[in-house]
């Protein structure tokens, strides 16, 4: 049986371990002018992964310098003129020690003790910590959900496997960690729902527009109006970066407006940036659930980034981003997420491309269309 929504966190009990409520934008010694910013020195912890390389850029053009911190196994090529401290956030953060920066980007923080490490470290050595946290800490999508919404907890806070299960309830714990040690006042949190665009390995966005480049009788799942909601990866680094500089505190989802796009969308942007149309199959929500059931698909599911309009996953596309919005943070149109991907997709050996992360296989695709059209003969 296919878990296909182990990408997606299912958090059982509500919150004790709320967030301070309505921790509001602060901009305490905020950031100059725009054109007049200092040059700061980041930290950025990790930086190599999906998101982090995007952050890394956008902090280098503004004119910042950029340390990172990491294993040195993931893409370890990737920015050779950059200062990289080796280290494992798991017991071995001594190359940290003693040195100072303007701010700390937390990009990789996923079990509380290492994130209490990290900023215990750092605190007294940087004037800013930012930790990248997910939408994934609240503690139900049965109904939407704001920066004050009750979060995930853990029976046992002693837990440290990251798993479908514990994920966004340990990042709640990280987020207390983070706050404990740095302290509200020099602390921001930003609560990405997908990640999408360039360099995305997870292919939970990717697999639409790219499946459509392949034309013909394409499988949808619930119909056009379903919303989603995700946030292109050049935009989180924006945000961050904005934060970074102007010191903006507090907690923010960051997510593509409520109600603004939908699998619709998705499938006329696909289809225009492609070129190429499609014959599409939409698919309701109890063949959906049932193909979930009886069928299995690759590690992110067969129909990555939708979900049901009912049940307990109905709002994962209904958070409120509107905090982050008025502090700053800007969504690009989707259409140039999709443009971009694909135009990052093109340039991937062809053993990444045949081995898609999410969605369905051509035959399981085929049979499931066959499937659905002979029920309905
Ligand atoms: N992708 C999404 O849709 C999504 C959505 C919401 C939130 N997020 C959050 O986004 C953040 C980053 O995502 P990402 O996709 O960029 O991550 P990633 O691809 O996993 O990259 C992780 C980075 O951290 C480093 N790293 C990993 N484990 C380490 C360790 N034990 N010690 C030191 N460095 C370590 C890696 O380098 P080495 O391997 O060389 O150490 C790499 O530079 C995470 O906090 C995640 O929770 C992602």
């Amino acid at each position: 049986m296919n878990k296909n929504r182990r990408d997606f966190i299912k958090a059982s009990a509500l919150g004790g371990a709320a967030l301070v409520a309505g921790a509001a934008a602060g901009t305490e010694d905020a950031a100059a002018a725009p054109g007049k910013q200092k040059p700061l020195d980041i930290l950025i912890l990790g930086g190599t992964g999906f998101i982090g390389p995007h952050m890394v850029r956008e902090a280098l053009r503004r004119g910042h310098s950029v340390t990172l911190f990491n294993r040195g196994r993931t893409n370890s090529g990737l920015f050779p003129d950059l200062e990289t401290i080796k280290g494992n956030r798991d017991a071995g953060l001594d190359g940290l020690k003693g040195r100072r920066w303007d701010a700390v980007v937390d990009n990789s923080g996923y079990v509380p003790r290492h994130v209490q490490d990290s900023a215990r470290l750092l605190s007294a050595n940087t004037a800013f910590y930012l930790f990248i946290s997910t939408i994934s800490t609240y503690a139900s999508f049965a109904t939407a959900n704001d920066e004050d919404s009750p979060l995930a907890m853990l029976d046992d806070e002693s837990i440290e496997e990251v798993t479908g299960e514990t994920y966004g309830a340990l990042k709640v714990l990280c987020e207390k960690r983070a706050r404990e040690e740095i302290g509200e006042d020099r602390l921001a949190i930003l609560r990405p729902t997908y990640v999408c665009g360039p360099g995305d390995h997870t292919d939970r966005f990717s697999y639409w527009p790219v499946r459509v480049t392949q034309g013909g009788e394409m499988l949808w799942p619930g119909d056009a109006s379903n919303p989603i909601q995700i946030i292109d990866a050049r935009d989180l680094a924006n945000f961050t970066v904005d934060c970074v500089e102007q010191r903006i505190t507090g907690i923010y989802n960051t997510v593509t407006p409520v109600g603004s796009y939908t699998m619709g969308h998705l499938l006329e942007d696909s289809q225009a940036v492609g070129a190429t149309m499609v014959d599409p199959v939409w698919v309701d929500e109890a063949f959906v659930e049932r193909a979930q059931q009886e069928y299995s698909g690759p590690r992110w599911g067969l129909f990555p980034i939708w979900h049901p309009s009912s049940g307990d996953n109905a709002a994962v596309s209904s958070v409120s981003g509107a905090r982050a919005r008025a502090a700053g943070l800007r969504n690009r149109p989707v259409r140039e997420t999709v443009r971009d991907l694909l135009s990052w997709w093109r340039t991937l050996p062809d053993l990444r491309t045949a081995t898609m992360q999410a969605g369905m296989s051509a035959d399981l695709e085929a049979e499931l269309i066959a499937l659905w059209k002979t029920e309905r003969a």
